[in-house]
């Protein structure tokens, strides 16, 4: 069952459930008055007035707190056992612990992200420890300091406490170990990314009872203290990310299984006493700073190790000599995971692997080791169970010899060769080699040699070809078509015979129309021109095509109506024209055909597919009115449809749209008002969902899901962040991704950027410039609380900016510039704390500009000017009855006291310019919910999967 369909039926069973409460529950009156009370204490704190929506103290629906968001209860007894409180407050709130008290049977509490400093005044957690089923606790990413950690040891049936991110300091000092010894019940603890010194351990070793510890991103240094020794019963422990040089006293933790040691500063003193820890079956060591040569016998006696990771670390081999230490590696009966990418073994690693006899042994990396000169294959011949072979960023060339009696790897399915120097010559090999394989990475090699017919029919069985950027031959194009069980193919920037951009003036150079199972094909940034091929009709598996930047023109055949499975289309930045079809698949959820010809009214072309998450047509030649349709796209998130011809005005039905969180209608020719009813589009995500685990899930990898977001707990013992739907992920093995990235360009601060993948779930924006809009600005627009960027410049609008939007606390960047707009600037404007661009330019407005102080104090001139009437700083007139000296004309009389002001002021505009300057880095300072969402983002690449991030990482180099 893959996650998709478990999630599915997860869904179903949440549909019976809430069904089955909405019909029969009636919940305990004390907690629908807690409840109650718990929304009007938070009430004047919350993100957005949407929260919390559903709890409405509603005599007709009185007993249905059961159902409201954010709230479980437990079926039988229609008591509350989990409140999912996180995510609702940015700014800083000290909780009132006593509005929980009234839920006796509360298991599950989680306030993450909330802001949180502290209690109200004579409070404290220890208030909670009256909850004795309380179970799990999810404080993390709030501010809370040193002082609730002495009344922890109130919470006596605790199980799980998680308390990553926070504002704790260092030292960690509190009398008596004693309060934490009284957590009797706590198996897992999570303090990860707090900055804490060793003075925290003492208190972690009375902690008898963990199984889980997560210490990473901390600034743990040697000497490390017995403490943690104590913990006997851990079963896993995530030290990655500190700075620690070795630790002596682990051997005691019989129980550990998993092992995190990932980026400190470890040399070779460390590995004896990791060598006793027997039960081991995890360990990573990425990147610390062993030295050669690396005492593999040290690890052999690790009988149950199942994952080695020793990447990143400058491993060689002595050249020219069998090295002895592999042989070692033998011994690790159950390895099945070895990964020595990143290192600088050379070629003297190939003699060496015969050592690795390893019959467990199923998964082999050495990407990224300088291997140069011919693959013959029968190096690894020895390693007759490996299932997955990673070679990539090698240099490795290709003109083997073929051995007779050559042994084959009959297991292996996976073999990642991209951007090395192998030639067409290869692909014999591949068949001959491997009679499995069905998984091939060629990506960034030189295949334009001459190829047979019979070379591609060795392949005839794979199921996933990456081709991207590789150098290919027109013969080879054209026997790609004989690969009819391919469901992923990717050949994005192909280069031809000569190295240089293909170009196809005629049709498509090659054909699947026989590879009917065909999932994903992305074909994106050659140079094809001509018609976009009808055979695509045949692939009636297909899910994502991407043919975006190419020279295609001509209309987008009718034949696409028959893809009933296609989710995801890319055909932007092609010369495609004619009218957009009006029968694309109802599975569409992602669609781009930005940049294009495209012509004529939009019709009802995507009226049917309901669950559209993005739809892009900017920069086409559309006209007519916005269709009413859109409205009923409510899943809809991002709307694109910029730099068209659309005409008529804004239709009530977008304000339907509450889950968009990007919507850009600028430069066409919309006229009419702004639709007060905008306010609807709330403009910000509204996730409840807790992303944790229990012992449970620690061996298999498990999902959930928020909004868009899948999260897995990996191999590695550490999160994998992804989301599902922004990303199509190849992935064959845990930890390797190859992944698509949905992007998409929307204007903020005055400049586009590129958002890509899961940061699109983070920005949210409102682009209405470039029309004919008339009529006033809705004051209704203050409501839009999550907005970041809004744009209304260059329309028609009239009448004074509204007082409302200083409620937009969330506002980064606002452009009113070029309208009709009259009277003052509100003077609460400068309560806009995250705003970095700012302009009412070429108005009508009058009477004095805003305070200098804080963001505005860097705004200059230009966001004023135009504005016959407006005076005050910045500006060079000054207001009536004001007696300004302009700062430039003052006499230097005093020199001392004004050098000081002026440095001041110096500092302050510095400190804001250089905000400005570092754009996004900015956000997360200011808005902590960004901050965080950032941090998390970070943290779940770097700390296992690190392929990820090589291959992503510059992804989000918009930052
Ligand atoms: C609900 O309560 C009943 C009775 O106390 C208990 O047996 C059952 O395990 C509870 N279910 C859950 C999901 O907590
Ligand atoms: C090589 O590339 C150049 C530049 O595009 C092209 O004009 C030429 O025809 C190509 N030569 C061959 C042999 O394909
Ligand atoms: C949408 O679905 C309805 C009902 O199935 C159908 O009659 C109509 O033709 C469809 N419209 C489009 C544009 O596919
Ligand atoms: C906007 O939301 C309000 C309250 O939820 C609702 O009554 C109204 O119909 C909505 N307006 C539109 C145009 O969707």
């Amino acid at each position: 069952m893959n996650s998709r369909s478990a999630l599915g039926i997860l869904w179903v069973w949440m549909i019976l459930v809430v069904g089955f409460n909405h019909e029969t529950l009636g919940c305990v009156e004390e907690e629908r008055k807690g409840l109650l009370e718990f929304k009007a204490y938070v009430q004047p704190y919350l993100n957005n007035p949407t929260l919390l929506q559903s709890w409405v103290d509603d005599d007709s629906r009185s007993h249905e707190c059961c159902a409201w968001e954010r709230v479980e209860c437990n079926s039988t007894t229609n008591r509350v056992i989990q409140l999912s409180l996180n995510n609702m407050i940015d700014v800083y709130f000290n909780l009132n612990v006593s509005l929980f008290l009234p839920f006796h049977e509360l298991q599950n509490l989680s306030l993450s992200g909330n802001s949180i400093m502290s209690f109200v005044e004579n409070q404290g957690l220890e208030l909670l420890g009256r909850l004795k089923k309380l179970e799990v606790l999810d404080l993390s990413s709030n501010f809370f300091n040193n002082s609730i950690f002495p009344s922890l040891g109130a919470l006596k049936s605790l199980k799980n406490l998680f308390l990553c991110e926070n504002a704790f300091s260092n030292p960690f000092s509190f009398e008596g170990l004693e309060p934490w010894g009284r957590m009797e019940k706590l198996e897992v603890l999570d303090l990860c990314r707090n900055g804490l010194d060793n003075s925290i351990l003492p208190y972690l070793g009375a902690l008898k009872s963990l199984k889980i510890l997560s210490l990473n991103e901390n600034a743990f240094t040697n000497p490390f203290p017995e403490e943690l020794a104590g913990l006997e019963n851990l079963q896993m422990l995530d030290l990655s990310w500190n700075k620690l040089e070795g630790l002596k006293t682990l051997a005691r933790l019989e129980k550990l299984e998993v092992l995190d040691f990932g980026n400190n500063a470890l040399d070779n003193s460390i590995l004896p006493s990791l060598g006793s820890l027997k039960s081991l079956k995890k360990l990573s060591l990425r990147q610390n700073s062993f030295t050669n040569p690396f005492p593999y016998e040290e690890l052999s006696g690790l009988e149950n190790l199942q994952i080695l990771d020793l990447s990143w670390n400058g491993l060689s081999s002595t050249l020219g000599l069998q090295d002895q230490g592999f042989k070692h590696l033998d011994r690790l009966k159950n390895l099945e995971v070895l990964d020595f990418s990143h290192n600088s073994f050379g070629r003297s690693i190939i003699p060496n692997l015969g050592a690795l006899k390893s019959q467990s042994l199923k998964s082999l990396d050495l990407s990224g080791n300088n291997i140069e000169g011919t693959f013959t294959g029968q190096e690894f011949a020895n390693l007759y169970n490996l299932q997955m072979l990673y070679l990539s960023e090698n240099g490795f060339n290709g003109t083997p010899q073929i051995i007779p009696g050559i042994k084959r790897l009959r297991k292996l399915e996976v073999l990642d060769i991209s951007n090395n120097k192998f030639s067409t010559t290869i692909l014999q090999y591949i068949g001959l080699l491997l009679p499995n394989i069905k998984t091939l990475y060629l990506g960034g090699n030189d295949l334009s040699g001459p190829i047979t017919d019979q070379d591609l029919s060795t392949l005839s069985e794979l199921e996933l070809l990456d081709l991207s950027d590789t150098t290919l031959s027109y013969d080879f194009l054209q026997n790609i078509g004989e690969m009819v069980s391919l469901k992923f193919l990717r050949m994005g920037n192909i280069k031809g015979l000569n190295g240089t951009q293909l170009s196809f003036k005629g049709n498509v150079p090659f054909s699947l129309s026989k590879s009917l199972s065909l999932k994903v094909l992305d074909a994106s940034d050659n140079n094809i021109a001509g018609r976009l091929p009808g055979w695509l009709g045949n692939l009636s598996d297909l899910q994502v095509l991407i043919m975006a930047n190419n020279h295609f023109k001509g209309p987008i055949p009718a034949e696409f109506c028959a893809l009933g499975k296609l989710t995801f289309v890319d055909l932007s930045m092609n010369n495609l024209n004619g009218l957009i079809p009006s029968c694309f698949p109802k599975s569409l959820e992602y669609v781009h055909l930005q940049k294009n010809e495209l012509e004529g009214p939009i019709r009802e072309a995507f009226s049917n597919s309901t669950g559209l998450v993005t739809l892009d047509i900017s920069d086409n030649m559309l006209n007519g009115s916005l269709p009413r349709w859109i409205g009923n796209l409510s899943s809809l998130g991002v709307l694109l449809l910029k730099g068209n011809r659309l005409e008529g005005n804004i239709p009530i039905q977008l304000c339907h749209l509450d889950k968009i969180n990007i919507m850009d209608l600028s430069h066409n020719n919309l006229s009419g008002p702004i639709p007060s009813c905008l306010k609807n589009l709330t403009f910000q995500r509204l996730d409840g969902t807790t992303h944790r685990f229990n012992m449970d899930e620690l061996d298999d990898p498990f999902y959930v899901s928020g909004p868009g977001i899948t999260m897995s707990y990996s191999f590695y013992s550490s999160y994998v962040y992804k989301s599902s739907l922004r990303e199509f992920t190849f992935s064959q093995n845990s930890g390797f991704f190859k992944t698509i990235m949905e992007q998409v360009e929307f204007t903020t601060k005055s400049r586009y950027d590129i958002y890509k993948g899961i940061v699109l779930e983070l920005i949210f924006g409102l682009d209405l410039s470039c029309n004919q809009l008339v009529g006033n600005i809705p004051p209704e627009i203050g409501e839009l609380h999550g907005i970041h960027a809004l744009n209304l410049s260059h329309n028609h609008l009239s009448g004074s900016i509204p007082t409302t939007i200083s409620n937009l606390k969330q506002l980064e960047s606002l452009d009113l510039s070029f309208n009709n707009l009259v009277g003052t600037i509100p003077p609460q404007i400068t309560e806009l704390h995250s705003l970095s661009v700012f302009t009412v330019a070429y108005n009508n407005l009058s009477g004095k500009t805003p305070e200098q102080k804080e963001q505005f104090a860097t705004f200059g001139k230009s966001s004023y000017e135009g504005n016959p009437l407006l005076c005050g700083e910045p500006l060079e007139k000054s207001c009536p009855g004001e007696t300004r000296e302009p700062s430039s004309a003052r006499p230097t009389s005093n020199d001392q006291e004004r050098g000081f002001d002026m440095d001041t002021f110096i500092m302050s505009f510095v400190a804001s310019y250089i905000t400005v300057l570092l754009g996004m880095a900015a956000v997360f300072y200011i808005n902590p919910y960004w901050r965080r969402q950032w941090f998390h983002l970070i943290h779940v690449c770097i700390t296992s999967c690190y392929y990820f991030v090589v291959d992503n990482l510059h992804k989000f180099s918009v930052f």
